[in-house]
């Protein structure tokens, strides 16, 4: 690690209350995308080890290092160090794709990194082909009801697990044991197929396997071969990091967001992992104790969300949603529809438009148009009471705002929607909020307040130091400290050195 490095993470790690962590986490605060692989990689520079705990093929980090573009699905963005002996681990609470997997690893051969370290764990959820069928059949069938997944399969996976139908990626290692859970999966995978129209069903099998109907024996040569492949990687990693933590540096690589974890979002229209700092924890065999210090990452002064669901600060509201989640629309379609669209048009739909553009907000998973909207401090207050006891903030693409010359940011919420009770509390018309309830009617009931704050319109990506941010932004940030909590580190770029230390 060279110094500079090394003096930009002992000081972001200065911020907290533990100067001198052994692990760290680092966690998205808002619905995933905030940036979080260029922070991972980062810090990967310190870590000896770097796991990743939740979640499947759905995420989708893009690391941007020396003019080389990679966009990780699986495999920790601390791959990177690799060549140096850092070890990367794909925890028990991950569900993986072995296809997926091979063609990551494959990437990375081509690329000329090694992945020589790395765990993949013995008891993570197996995702085949029938829970990707699953998924998209269920999403084609859903008309409004739609959330707008992945079509990863990582919901009908999670979802085998807990009905204990599941297999593990150790299923791969024994032909035999996998024959029988496969075939136990498979007659429960085409009981649920039964319920849609076979039309669908025969489409999207063709689709994901290439022939109409999903076949035990081809299924079984596939995943036998991927097991070959896998094997020397597959571990019981879940002890091996009890084992480390304490003495390793350790960084944990959270995947999505705080606000589309399955225990702490808006049901339906969630990941089905726990995104928080317990759920990462977890998902590698520990604690949220044994974390010493949490990164939380979030967007600024803009969000974003990819799929359906409640986004208050949303520019172009309702419209945004519908259009975004239309079958088709990609960036390309999007750029030939509003040529005029720009961070600063006085028409909202078309500002969320030209930020989405500026910031190349098109997912790295699917290519969809992420929603976009001003940065919402009381989503921000909620997410950061999933992130352990000493978080501290990131905040990341800060360049994307350069040219904008008004930047609103979202400090509460008016409640305007009809008399509602979430738990022992009564909603009404009128009611100031401080914090996000994360329940759809309240999210879709909010009028956010505003404070406008003028733009810095200068470039900020070759900031070195705090010095060199301009003024204006620097205001802006010191208002989320203030309100929210300690912001350590901005970035304003991909790139490793486009980050700047508070
Ligand atoms: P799933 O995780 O594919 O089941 O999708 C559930 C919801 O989470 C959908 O709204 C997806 O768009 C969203 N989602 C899943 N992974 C990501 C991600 O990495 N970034 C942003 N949104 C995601």
């Amino acid at each position: 690690m060279n110094e500079q490095l090394e003096s930009l993470i002992s000081g972001a790690f200065a911020h907290g209350a533990v100067p001198d962590p052994m692990t760290v986490a680092v966690i998205g605060a808002q619905w995933g995308d905030e940036g979080k692989g260029k922070i991972v990689d980062l810090f990967a520079g310190w870590a000896e080890i770097v796991a990743r705990g939740t979640g499947g093929a759905n995420a989708g980090h893009t690391l941007k290092v020396g003019g080389q573009e990679l966009v990780l699905h699986l495999i920790p963005s601390g791959i990177h160090y690799d060549a140096i002996g850092v070890v990367n681990v794909c925890g028990s609470g991950m569900v993986i794709d072995p296809h997926a997997l091979i063609q990551e690893m494959q990437m990375l051969a081509t690329a000329g990194l090694s992945y020589e370290h790395l765990l993949i764990a013995y008891n993570a959820t197996l995702v085949l082909p029938q829970h990707i069928v699953l998924d998209k059949v269920r999403e084609a069938c859903a008309g409004a009801g739609k959330i707008g997944t992945t079509g990863r399969g990582i919901g009908p996976a999670y979802t085998d697990r807990v009905t204990r139908v599941g297999l593990v990626m150790n299923d791969l290692l024994n032909p035999s044991t996998f024959e029988a859970k496969l075939l136990r999966n498979l007659d429960h995978s085409r009981r649920l197929l039964r319920g849609y129209p076979e039309n669908v069903v025969e489409r999207v099998t063709l689709e994901v396997t290439g022939s109409t109907k999903l076949s035990s024996e081809e299924i079984r040569t596939e995943y036998m071969a991927y097991g070959q492949v896998l094997k020397r990687f597959i571990r019981d990693t879940d002890r091996y990091m009890q084992r480390m933590v304490g003495s390793r540096k350790i960084l944990l690589e959270g995947a999505q967001g705080v606000l589309l974890g399955i225990n702490d979002g808006t049901h339906p229209y969630v990941t089905s992992a726990d995104c928080s700092l317990n759920g990462l924890a977890c998902g590698v065999g520990l604690r949220g104790q044994d974390v010493d210090t949490c990164l939380v990452v979030a967007k600024a002064f803009y969000m974003t969300r990819v799929g359906a669901g409640p986004f208050p600060t949303e520019l172009g509201g309702a419209d945004s949603e519908w259009r975004c989640n239309e079958t088709g629309t990609s960036r390309a379609v999007e750029e030939r529809a509003f040529p005029t669209a720009s961070v600063n048009s006085s028409q909202e739909y078309l500002q969320g438009v030209g930020i989405r553009q500026m910031g190349g907000e098109y997912g790295a998973t699917t290519g969809r148009p992420r929603r976009t909207g001003w940065l919402d401090l009381p989503l921000l207050r909620f997410a950061l009471k999933r992130c352990g006891k000493n978080p501290l903030l990131v905040l990341t693409k800060l360049d994307v705002l350069d040219e904008c010359e008004e930047i609103q940011l979202c400090t509460q919420y008016l409640y305007q929607g009809l008399r509602y009770r979430v738990g022992g509390q009564e909603f009404e018309a009128g009611q100031v909020m401080e914090e996000a309830v994360m329940d759809e009617p309240i999210l879709r009931g909010v009028k956010p307040f505003y404070s406008a704050f003028p733009g810095w319109c200068l470039h900020t990506s070759a900031s070195k130091a705090a010095g060199d941010l301009p003024e204006n932004l620097i205001n802006l940030v010191q208002v989320v400290h203030h309100e929210v909590g300690s912001v350590a580190l901005v970035s304003a770029g991909p790139e490793r050195e486009q980050t700047v230390l508070l």
